[in-house]
């Protein structure tokens, strides 16, 4: 029982994107997204540090056709060294200067947009749209934390009761460094290092060594835009790397993001030697995010938001929906529908603008995706195959207009890669229990379970037991039961009647608790800060 939610949103396009880009750019638009791609084949793929511009690889020709990197960008002898010196005159800098900065690299990302999102789509194997929304999200970065810091790192006047002046300060803490994954190679990489700028800090950092190229381009337009070259200083690696700056007692702050395991390994290493200072470490980690669907939700949209959320972007997100909890009575209605919708995507190539997924990052996780998805072939749902690729180098192939989808290969796990690019198969997983599923599976394996009407606050407390704490999505048209989910759900990012992916900065800061990090929220009003040294001086007056 209870009143019907008074707003029905209409059901949308199947990954249609979260709105516009930051230009105004529709990627609903069919044309659009064929004039991105074809912008992507023909424009020269510079080569970092300036050494001119690289040919972009024929799409089917794999990875290993990219130029290679240009070894005299790294730089060599003592990085922190090098950044603490620059240190100095970057935080005495007035914060509207280095606000500034940011809003220059902003406009350089835009006008580089089209070359960026190409060493998106061939370095992080990204679909076009999700490197559309790539480089979106990091200007969006960039524009956010410049005006945030014009209005709110500003000296604050605080009561005086006792007729002292007392003033508090935001001041940078000294050189942070900044690590990220491959996900979100540009966006996230950009994201946590201009926040620490602009706080006044010079920064080290480090992205993943899945993506070293899109970061160095970043890195040189950053240096562009009037951050000085030893404010902000590249350094590429593995974990070595990572390990090696965490571990230097020089460093004044750590922003992570990654997977929680990483996470531990650098708390460890923050606190393990006794005489270095207590520094702050920002954590943003993996989830097993659920979503909980009754018997009132609208099966259509229900269904499109579980493709768009587990499926998009390979289900290469934090964010995505692992486990869908359905309603007993209207699961099996809404699976063979899901069925039905899973048919329609288009696993391809990423370079073409048809596909709606892309290849998963590596061979590692591939390996380990489809080994999971094997040991679980008894309880698969359902499941897509990827489309042939044209030549058998791994160049993907357009539908054919009219194209009869029951065309399509049977999946076939022994065909394990296409070129260079590896594809694991979108797959709909039944478990006996939702308790079954304990550990983060990152890419487009969904797992689904069933609860028992009125069971809805004991479904969230079997959740929230799995100590994850990123996003959660509801299903529901009764309005108490979302009260409840909002009420009950120990998450940072709650959906109700929506997907669960494609956070916006400003309007939806994004971060998690428990397992899934330490916050502050990326693209929130209390980021900021937490680069900072906030410093009070209390003067009698
Ligand atoms: P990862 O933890 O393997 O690596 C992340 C980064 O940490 C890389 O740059 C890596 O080189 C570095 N690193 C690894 N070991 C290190 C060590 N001991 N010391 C210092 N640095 C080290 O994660 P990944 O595979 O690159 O990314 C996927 C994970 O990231 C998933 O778990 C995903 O959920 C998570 N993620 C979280 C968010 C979020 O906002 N919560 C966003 C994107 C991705
Ligand atoms: N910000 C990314 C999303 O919401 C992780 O999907």
């Amino acid at each position: 029982g209870g009143e019907r939610h008074p707003s029905i949103p209409l059901p949308r396009d199947l990954f249609a994107p979260e709105r516009k880009n930051s230009e105004g750019v529709d990627l609903q638009d069919k044309d659009t997204l064929a004039g991105v791609a074809s912008a992507i084949a023909t424009s020269p793929l510079p080569l970092a540090g300036g050494a001119g511009g690289g040919k972009t690889p024929d799409p089917g020709a794999g990875s290993n056709a990219l130029p290679t990197p240009n070894p005299s960008r790294k730089r060599e002898g003592d990085l922190i060294g090098a950044a603490q010196s620059a240190y100095p005159a970057w935080t005495a800098r007035p914060v509207h200067e280095r606000a500034d900065c940011l809003d220059r690299l902003s406009d350089l990302l835009e006008t580089h947009r089209t070359e960026l999102m190409a060493i998106c789509v061939h370095e992080a194997r990204k679909t076009i749209p999700d490197a559309l929304a790539e480089v979106r999200e990091a200007v969006d970065f960039c524009r956010y934390y410049a005006d945030q810091a014009r209005a709110h790192l500003v000296p604050i006047e605080l009561p005086g009761p006792t007729g002292e002046r007392n003033v508090l300060r935001h001041e940078g803490r000294g050189v942070w460094a900044t690590i990220a994954p491959w996900n979100f190679p540009l966006a996230i990489f950009l994201g946590q290092t201009v926040a620490a700028l602009v706080a006044g800090n010079a920064v080290i950092a480090k992205p993943a060594p899945q993506t070293p190229r899109i970061a160095a381009r970043a890195v040189e337009l950053a240096h562009e835009a009037g951050v000085p070259r030893d404010v902000l200083i590249l350094a590429e690696g593995g974990p070595d790397v990572g390990a090696a700056i965490v571990a230097d007692p020089r460093i004044a702050g750590v922003a992570f993001t990654g997977s929680t395991p990483t996470a531990r390994k650098i708390a460890r290493s923050l606190l393990d030697d006794e005489s270095r200072p207590l520094v702050p470490l920002i954590a943003e980690t993996g989830g097993v995010n659920a979503m909980i669907v009754d018997s009132t939700a609208l099966p259509e949209q229900v269904v499109q938001d579980v493709v768009t959320s587990s499926f998009r972007s390979a289900g290469q997100r934090c964010s995505a929906l692992r486990l869908l909890l359905l309603q007993e009575d209207v699961a099996e209605g809404m699976l063979e529908m899901l069925a039905g919708a899973m048919d329609t995507l288009i696993v391809g190539d990423p370079a073409d603008p048809a596909t709606d997924v892309g290849p998963v990052i590596d061979q590692a996780a591939y390996d380990k995706l489809m080994a999971h998805r094997e040991k679980m072939r008894n309880s698969w749902i359902h499941t897509v195959s990827p489309l042939p690729l044209a030549g058998g180098a791994g160049g993907g192939k357009s539908p054919q207009p009219g194209a009869d989808s029951n065309a399509l290969p049977t999946p076939n796990p022994s065909r394990k890669r296409e070129g260079n690019m590896f594809f694991v198969p979108p797959t709909a997983i039944r478990l006996r229990s939702m308790d079954d599923l304990s550990t983060e599976w990152f890419g487009p394996l969904l797992h689904v379970a069933t609860w028992k009407a009125g069971e809805l606050e004991e479904t969230i407390a079997r959740v929230n037991a799995k100590g994850f704490g990123l996003t959660m999505g509801l299903h529901s048209r009764i309005a108490r039961s979302a009260e409840t989910v909002e009420a009950l759900a120990r998450v940072g990012n709650l959906y109700v009647n929506r997907s669960m992916i494609g956070a916006i900065v400003g309007s939806q800061p994004f971060g998690g608790e428990g397992f899934s990090g330490t916050g502050p929220k990326a693209g929130g009003p209390h980021y900021l800060p937490r680069f900072c040294a906030e410093r009070v001086t209390s003067t009698d007056t």
